[in-house]
């Protein structure tokens, strides 16, 4: 093994370890700031490399890695106003904690942010630990959050989903109420059960918080923590780049 290949490997299970115990992220600090994306890719696809492989291959035959630029398009403001949808990533407005990929069969169980460069205020990094939030609900609401009624993309699913030996979470609330408006509204118990979820994500109690500073990584297990930003100014260059990948090491 080359020694590039060994230090990121190295790393790789270091951050692995953290993932997979409270509170779910861990903050990869020290870099120097650059848009380039090798170390961090290489990472993501070092940890899904790790059995039980879930992530599909891409057409170079590598696990394939969504990754996508973020940063302020104003064209995106004016449709998160109108649709309450993931635009809002590229706003400069509070993002409410929320779960990545929350449509998806599967959704991506890592997730990276990658800051190139940070807001000159604002823009701070909100982090919740699902278990956290989900024991101070009422068993009542845990129940109804089990029930796959809540519409997200083209299906119905639930909020709390038994993963392995744990409980995990799927939440985007936007994108919920982006999809409801396809479909019956929530009412009775399920909304009732999600107005306490958000109760509870508001807690600061519940939230960590912390700037993070351009050439800083965060990975998220993104089944295990919930993760949100906070608003930075309208005229910020802040460059921030996500990472997604099925790593089914962080499902079991
Ligand atoms: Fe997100």
């Amino acid at each position: 093994m080359a020694g590039d290949e060994l230090a990121v490997s190295t790393l790789a299970e270091a951050l692995l370890e953290q993932l997979r115990k409270p509170p779910f992220f861990v903050v990869l600090s020290g870099l120097r700031p650059t848009k380039g994306r090798a170390l961090v890719s290489a990472l993501m696809r070092a940890i899904a490399a790790t059995p039980p492989v879930t992530a599909p291959l891409d057409r170079s035959g590598r696990l394939r890695l969504s990754f996508a630029r973020v940063h302020l398009d104003p064209s995106k403001t004016a449709a998160a106003e109108g649709r309450s949808n993931t635009s809002y990533s590229r706003t400069n407005g509070p993002l409410a904690l929320h779960t990545d990929s929350s449509y998806r069969e599967s959704p991506h169980e890592l997730i990276a942010f990658q800051m190139v460069r940070s807001a000159c205020w604002g823009g701070e990094t909100l982090i919740a630990t699902g278990r956290e939030v989900i024991e101070s609900l009422d068993e009542e609401h845990r129940r109804s959050l089990r029930r796959p009624v809540f519409p997200l993309g083209k299906t119905k699913r639930a909020v709390l989903e038994q993963t392995g030996s744990s409980v995990t979470l799927r939440y985007y609330r936007a994108q919920l109420e982006a999809s409801s408006r396809s479909s019956a509204p929530l009412d009775g118990p399920e909304d009732a059960a999600l107005r306490a979820l958000d109760a509870s994500l508001s807690l600061e109690a519940f939230q960590y918080r912390f700037p993070l500073a351009s050439g800083e990584v965060v990975f998220i297990n993104n089944r295990r923590a919930l993760h949100g930003r906070a608003a930075f100014p309208a005229d910020s260059d802040r460059l921030l780049l996500r990472y997604r990948i099925n790593a089914g090491c962080l499902a079991v």
